[in-house]
């Protein structure tokens, strides 16, 4: 695991879009994960600016959210297809080729979390997904006591997480209690993760989730398992991390083994 620790939001989102563009330019037809919440606003800011000056194409990326309310339709206002519309696809020049968000209103909610993970897999599975942490340690919405290798699947959300996202209704009992996410098993098969955090509130989940056991009570912890993710932290989220000073000198130092390497290899070709 790669810990990132920058100054603030701001950086922070400018650093996941340098990754998000970097893979598109080496992959136009790339898979991407993406997160809803308001951790990854700066990020999907970001990249519909550098979209919008022609630095990234879209067009040909293949999208699939992590997450969907229960029993809200598409175009309630808080539903995660809308704010996928207003933060991301509706801002696009071009918009990705196909987004998919698990459905809201299923006929069939078993039938429709088997079909979002064979459609997962007929697009060649993920290969960068967004997350975002809860303040309780979950990812997409896999709570704490979410089995490690759970799939795609119906869930309940926990009370912490209900009174966190009331911030975006008019009140409490208004968020929805059910919800469809991608589980933790299908999450660790993208073959890259990047994990955003900013603030305070969520130094303790991060820090769980770095330098804790790995257990279901802290869902994100099962990151540790997987050989390619990134967390990009702001200071406060990184605050509690006990071996910070270790992931700074960490940092550095792959910044200073690049440049050795790249003096050696200069002073190899001038040698021969
Ligand atoms: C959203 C999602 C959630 C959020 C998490 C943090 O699709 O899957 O796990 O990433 O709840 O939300 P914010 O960023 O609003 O603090």
């Amino acid at each position: 695991m790669r810990i990132v620790c920058v100054e603030d939001y701001r950086r922070l989102s400018v650093i996941a879009a340098d990754i998000v563009v970097e893979l598109m330019q080496a992959k136009p037809d790339a898979v991407l994960g993406l997160a809803t919440g308001s951790t990854p606003i700066g990020l999907y800011r970001e990249l519909v600016r550098r979209e919008r000056e022609g630095q990234v194409d879209c067009s040909h990326a293949t999208t699939f959210n992590l997450d969907e309310y229960l029993g809200l339709p598409e175009e309630h206002p808080q539903s995660y297809r809308h704010f996928m519309e207003e933060h991301l696809f509706g801002r696009l020049r071009r918009r990705p080729r196909k987004t998919y968000i698990p459905p809201s209103l299923p006929d069939d909610l078993d039938e429709a979390c088997r079909a979002y993970e064979e459609r997962i897999r007929e697009h060649g599975g993920i290969d960068l997904q967004i997350l975002g942490i809860g303040r309780n340690g979950h990812i997409g919405f896999n709570e704490p006591g979410s089995s490690l290798g759970s799939r795609t699947r119906p869930v309940a959300l926990r009370p912490e997480t209900i009174a966190d996202n009331a911030r975006f209704f008019s009140s409490p009992e208004e968020v929805p209690r059910y919800a469809i996410t991608m589980g933790i098993g299908t999450i660790l098969e993208a073959r890259q993760i990047v994990l955003l955090a900013s603030g305070l509130n969520k130094s303790e989940a991060v820090q769980q989730a770095v330098e804790g056991p790995i257990t279901c009570q802290c869902p994100a912890s099962a990151l540790q398992m997987h050989p390619n993710v990134v967390m990009i932290l702001d200071e406060e989220a990184a605050s509690r991390l006990e071996n910070l000073d270790y992931y700074r000198e960490l940092e550095e130092a792959r910044s200073r083994m690049a440049a050795i390497l790249e003096e050696a290899r200069r002073r190899t070709v001038r040698a021969s």
